[in-house]
């Protein structure tokens, strides 16, 4: 199949990328480098062995032909078959700030891709959700029945449900689309040769990270965010999945559409504390991790884990990684590239 990855280069995009190359998929890329580097997509190449076509372009832009409609220009006469729409803004703090920036990129990209899919005949798409449009846990673990966009606390998740939403809307307006929404948890890990992980720009927001920089000795130390919930240690739980069983989730999703829109949990069904996480990377590095307790941030919840049971049962999936490896893998990228695609690689 012949698939488009809107923001193909970035985190989860680039190590999908690989699995789909690897199962014998053509794979378009089309990010704006905003936060993402070429030198992702080239490394991809080099552990695939296969060149991958790259369209630079904006996919929140209105097309310049109309001020708006059918898409950016980049995509006129650009065929395939499925889109993995990966492309958007995901720092939640950052969201809170600047709201409307978040809902004009996280919003217009889909609707000009949905456009665009509709010109071009493009049939399947898969799109990023996230966890998050759970809102506060009503009971645990989560399964795809639990309420959607109910108390959210951010512009980022609720972009993720309007997302969610504009997508089914688009499917029942075109029947031949056939939509999956994943709801990912917490994507964590490499690609076990470190030449390929996450490259946060600026100070991580996300947990694993900003463990990986304290342990290559980027960052002091580490600021627990609370440890008094009621968890089994009192810091937060949750359920991280390894970025490849999440890249393999894409890939499953795809060859597996079904008529109509619908939505899985991509998770491991385990949840695990900020400490838990801490311990694992220090066995992982064989470096000490100094923290510090602070008071909880603002928006978090105690505890969030997947039920991926309707994953594992329609798409016949499942995560088979664990979270010592994603350490392993984290720190395996994070010692070679300690300063990420740009700082070169130690490989
Ligand atoms: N944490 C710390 N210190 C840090 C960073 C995180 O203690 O420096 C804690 C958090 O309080 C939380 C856990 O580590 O208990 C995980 O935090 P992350 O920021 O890594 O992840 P979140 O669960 O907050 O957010 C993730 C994604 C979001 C998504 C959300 C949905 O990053 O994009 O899951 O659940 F919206």
């Amino acid at each position: 199949m012949r698939v488009l990855l809107t923001g193909g280069a970035g985190y989860i995009g680039s190590h999908t990328a690989l699995v789909l190359i690897e199962r014998g998929h053509e794979v378009i890329v089309l990010d704006d480098f905003s936060n993402s580097s070429v030198e992702a997509v080239r490394r991809v190449e080099e552990l695939t062995g296969s060149p991958i076509r790259v369209i630079d372009a904006d996919l929140s832009a209105p097309d310049p032909a109309t001020g708006s409609g059918v898409g950016p220009a980049a995509l006129a006469g650009v065929e395939f078959e499925a889109a993995i729409h990966f492309a958007g803004l995901k720092a939640v703090g950052e969201s809170v700030r600047q709201p409307t920036r978040y809902y004009r990129t996280n919003l217009v990209s889909t609707l000009n891709l949905l456009d665009a899919m509709r010109e071009n005949g493009a049939t399947k798409i898969v799109f990023s959700s996230s966890a998050t449009v759970y809102g506060d846990p009503q009971h645990l673990p989560q399964d795809e029945l639990h309420p959607v966009g109910v108390g959210l606390t951010n512009p980022y998740g609720w972009s993720k449900a309007m997302n969610e939403q504009i997508i089914r809307d688009a499917q029942a307006a075109r029947p031949e689309l056939e939509a999956v929404l994943l709801r990912y948890f917490n994507p964590v890990g490499a690609h076990p040769s470190g030449r390929i992980g996450e490259d946060p720009s600026g100070i991580p927001n996300n947990l694993m990270p900003f463990i990986a920089q304290v342990a290559v000795g980027k960052r002091e130390r580490l600021s627990v965010f609370g440890d008094g919930y009621p968890t089994v240690d009192g810091t937060g739980v949750r359920d991280y999945i390894h970025v490849m069983d999440l890249a393999e989730g894409h890939v499953a999703a795809l060859e597996r559409t079904m008529p109509g829109t619908t939505a899985y949990n991509l998770g491991s069904g385990t949840g695990s504390s900020v400490l838990e996480v801490v311990r694992a990377f220090e066995t992982a590095s064989g470096r000490e991790i100094p923290y510090e307790i602070v008071p909880a941030r603002p928006g978090d919840v105690a505890e969030m884990v997947a039920d991926p049971a309707k994953a594992n049962a329609e798409l016949g999936w499942r995560t088979t990684r664990t979270l010592a490896e994603a350490c392993a893998d984290t720190w395996a990228w994070q010692s070679a590239n300690p300063g990420g695609y740009a700082g070169g690689s130690a490989a």
